[in-house]
């Protein structure tokens, strides 16, 4: 399906992408695996990108409970969830309740292939309450996560 971004829409789908611990960093943080682009000029562009299908907010903590109460608030809604996790990925089980206790969908998404680094990324206690999972393709990730949502 070839999505018509220019097509207005009068109930537009909303859609959030949360990033997690030191995901404020991207552009200075380990450039060579996450790149140099600060992720709120990417975000800015894509927002104006889809602004015509949907509403795309941005959320970003690096507080375990911070993210947890932004899925509570937005979760009960029918309102999408792009859940980089960061580290919390690897340890939180408290954050995968979160998406367990609302009823709406995630697609959990990784800039880089946590498969090809330490065994300790390969471990996502997000991916089972998650609809899918993304990784390894950089930030096209979040796009290719909205368009799942959009075509849905
Ligand atoms: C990450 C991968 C995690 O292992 C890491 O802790 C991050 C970023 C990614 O997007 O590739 O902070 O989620």
């Amino acid at each position: 399906m070839i999505l018509d971004t220019t097509n207005p829409n009068t109930n537009p789908q909303k859609i959030t992408i949360i990033n997690g611990a030191n995901l404020n960093l991207l552009g200075k943080r380990e450039t060579d695996i996450y790149g140099n682009q600060p992720f709120e000029v990417f975000f800015e562009n894509l927002r104006q990108k889809y602004a015509k299908v949907c509403e795309l907010e941005y959320f970003q903590s690096n507080i375990e409970g911070e993210i947890i109460n932004k899925i509570h608030q937005i979760g009960f809604a029918q309102h999408k969830i792009i859940l980089n996790a960061g580290a919390y990925t690897h340890t939180s089980i408290a954050i995968a309740d979160a998406l367990r206790a609302v009823p709406t969908q995630a697609v959990e998404v990784h800039i880089s292939n946590v498969f090809k680094r330490e065994k300790f990324r390969q471990i996502s206690f997000l991916s089972e309450v998650c609809v899918g999972t993304i990784g390894g393709l950089g930030y096209k990730g979040y796009e290719l996560a909205i368009l799942y949502f959009l075509e849905l």
